[in-house]
């Protein structure tokens, strides 16, 4: 078989084995196997740049390529629906639906997805646009991130499908990949996400596919929109479009009678509790085309269609005071102390207030009747005042102006809506909640000082800063209270143990703004030790792949503290790793001497910094652009369609990552 026609046939291989994982959880092949397919299909691929295709099963991975969204007119504007909380008007809706069709009629019953909506183009089979909801007029091309979604089908299966048809649907992220990414934002100093909601749409915004791709995003679809539709039912046109290949939820049903509709309300809203997915209510549809055809729309939503929501759990109870809680990066967070209340199976004291515009908008006074809720949250919220329970007005509740730990006058910044304590070198909370970060298994992982340790450490000036934790001794922590000798030496031995720690961790424990541990990486790797890294200037940290002016402006604020500077010396003088380690084996050689490389693409044995420092390493140089001059192309899967053409037109080499390895090796020999 020449190789075009086993592309052709990997790629459906893959398409089904894709399916059969993600959309039936039933897979036929070993993950190996399935690794061994695509890789084939990756090096055929790379070999034959003409047999490039967009929807490629070997394109998931997504593309590191930047751009704009561009925004896109719905061929049918994507409306919304009539929602209501009450029993009764899911039954006025029946009995309207049942009066105006005066004919039998089913309604599908389906649940409603809490995250974003997309509307998903096929053509001849193919996925061939992903666009947001927007203003409903028109919306965001997000086609490259929707193509990391692996339940949405690049290419459909079976068929009878219309030639040109949408499908459209909500975007999730489950809970636990959310609560995953959260933990990162927090570990980086971040702003976490409110609800999967949030989550989900943020995600599906950002410019980076290859950062979507890592987020694991889902989807359900659950409206199918075109002139040749295979049924008149859309029950039955869903049940078609699994068969292509769509996730379609297996729990929607067809009711003839209220009684059946309240019984799937009911059924699912004690069910929707065990689902990995957020859901927020039930949508009923009138199930024939013709009969939604017959009833049409109001100007902003069809007539043929309800969304029950659920009552999100909530609650009524006192506000008794508003404490202010700082964080380990300054952030003044406003927390509800409250009566105690039930809420959804445990007892509420605090909620968050979030910020001073949310304290400001709902004009709040202590001792008024507040509701909060536990939506998708992880930490409850207030929601509103009930105003007409207040029947004296207590004192109105003010952000604080200064810090409440360390009395320093709050800063707020521009386009943000949180206040700030600026006092980071002495203010107590901050330097705990650094220390905290410090130790924490993904920094430097001296596990045996808890935050309790800290607090007593902090209080009886044993650790000022981070750097003591490397000058303290045993004698001095053998006497505080509820420590023996065993856990004092466990200490400094975890302490000493730390001394091993690579750089990026290091650097990453050092808790600058917006730094991870992944930026970490990326900064130790691109700038080698600590002395680069904090004389590089705002443009050359840009320059770095994935850093851009946010984590710029962090790393040079952080560096131009002189408090920082100084860390720094303290810690160096403990004997901390301020550099990376050559690699063990491998060697500089000057094989690519005079040679200008461009790196394009996604790669799987390294990553793209470590292509870069291995080109530098022997003795070649990383440029950003495809010229005349260009030596060769570094290729990964999913390079830019507009740097391949520009490679054939040039006639610029095309070097596969299997064949830039075997390359280095000959510089071994
Ligand atoms: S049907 C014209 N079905 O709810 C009707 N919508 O307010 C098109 N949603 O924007 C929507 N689950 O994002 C439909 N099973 C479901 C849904 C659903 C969630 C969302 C969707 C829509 C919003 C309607």
């Amino acid at each position: 078989m020449d190789s075009k026609a086993r592309i052709l046939e990997l790629r459906e291989q893959l398409h089904n084995h894709n399916h059969n994982y993600y959309v039936l959880n039933s897979p036929t092949i070993s993950d190996v196997d399935f690794d061994m397919l695509m890789r084939e299909l990756q090096d055929l691929e790379a070999a034959n740049p003409d047999m490039y295709d967009p929807n490629s099963p070997s394109l998931r991975v997504g593309s590191d390529i930047t751009k704009e969204f561009k925004q896109v007119q719905h061929k049918y504007p994507m409306l919304s629906l009539g929602n209501t909380y009450s029993r009764e008007e899911v039954a006025d809706f029946f009995d309207r639906v049942k009066r105006a069709l005066n004919e039998d009629f089913e309604i599908c019953c389906e649940l409603k997805f809490d995250g974003t909506s997309i509307s998903l183009t096929y053509a001849d089979g193919k996925l061939v646009r992903a666009v947001t909801r927007g203003d409903g007029e028109k919306g965001d091309d997000v086609t490259a991130n929707v193509k990391t979604i692996r339940t949405v089908p690049l290419v459909l299966s079976g068929s009878g499908y219309p030639a040109e048809f949408e499908i459209r649907g909500e975007v999730l992220m489950p809970w636990g990949v959310f609560e995953r990414l959260n933990e990162e934002r927090a570990n980086a100093g971040e702003q976490l996400f409110a609800n999967p909601r949030n989550a989900a749409s943020g995600t599906l915004k950002l410019q980076d596919s290859s950062v979507v791709a890592k987020r694991s995003l889902d989807a359900y679809l659950y409206f199918l929109l075109g002139e040749e539709l295979p049924a008149d039912g859309h029950y039955e046109n869903l049940e078609a479009a699994r068969r292509w290949g769509f996730k379609i939820s297996d729990t929607m049903c067809k009711c003839r009678t209220i009684d059946e509709v309240f019984a799937f309300i009911d059924k699912m809203d004690a069910e929707r509790k065990n689902l990995p997915f957020a859901t927020d209510g039930i949508v009923l549809k009138v199930n024939s085309l013709r009969q939604q055809k017959n009833l049409g729309y109001t100007a902003k939503s069809p007539r043929w269609a309800i969304a029950y929501k659920f009552q999100a759990e909530s609650a009524v109870t006192r506000l008794n005071e508003v404490s202010y809680q700082v964080g380990r990066t300054g952030v003044v967070t406003p927390v509800a102390n409250l009566d105690p209340v039930q809420l959804s199976g445990t007892v509420v004291k605090r909620a968050s207030l979030h910020n001073a515009d949310i304290i400001e908008k709902f004009d709040l006074h202590i001792g008024d009747m507040v509701y909060v809720e536990k939506g998708g949250e992880i930490i409850p919220k207030i929601t509103g005042v009930d105003t007409a329970a207040r029947f004296m007005l207590g004192e109105k509740v003010r952000f604080i102006t200064r810090c409440p730990e360390c009395g320093t006058p709050l800063v707020r910044y521009d386009g943000e809506a949180a206040h700030y304590c600026p006092n980071e070198a002495s203010c107590p909370p901050q330097i705990k909640g650094r220390i905290e970060h410090f130790v924490s298994r993904e920094a430097m992982n001296i596990d045996s000082i808890g935050p309790e340790t800290i607090e007593q450490l902090y209080n009886y000036g044993l650790i000022k800063n981070i750097a003591d934790i490397y000058t303290v001794q045993p004698e001095d922590l053998m006497f505080l209270p509820r420590m023996g000798e065993k856990s004092a030496l466990n200490i400094t031995a975890a302490a000493k143990d730390s001394l091993q720690v690579p750089f990026e961790r290091v650097l990453f424990a050092l808790g600058i703004r917006f730094v991870g541990a992944t930026v970490a990486k990326r900064l130790a790797r691109a700038f080698g030790n600590i002395d680069a890294l904090m004389a590089a200037t705002f443009d050359e940290l840009k320059a770095v792949d994935e850093i851009g002016e946010r984590i710029a402006g962090a790393v040079r604020a952080f560096f131009a503290k002189d408090d920082n500077i100084q860390l720094v010396e303290q810690l160096k003088a403990a004997g901390l790793k301020f550099e990376i380690e050559e690699e063990q084996g491998v060697e500089k050689s000057d094989i690519l001497n005079g040679q200008s490389i461009v790196i394009s693409g996604v790669f799987t044995h390294h990553s793209r910094d470590e292509y870069k420092e291995m080109i530098e390493r022997n003795g070649g140089k990383n440029v950003g652009s495809v010229s005349k001059s260009t030596s060769f192309i570094l290729m990964g899967e999913n390079m830019g369609p507009s740097k391949l053409e520009k490679a054939q037109k040039l006639g610029v080499r095309l070097v596969t990552e299997d064949e830039f390895l075997h390359i280095l090796q000959g510089s071994e020999s």
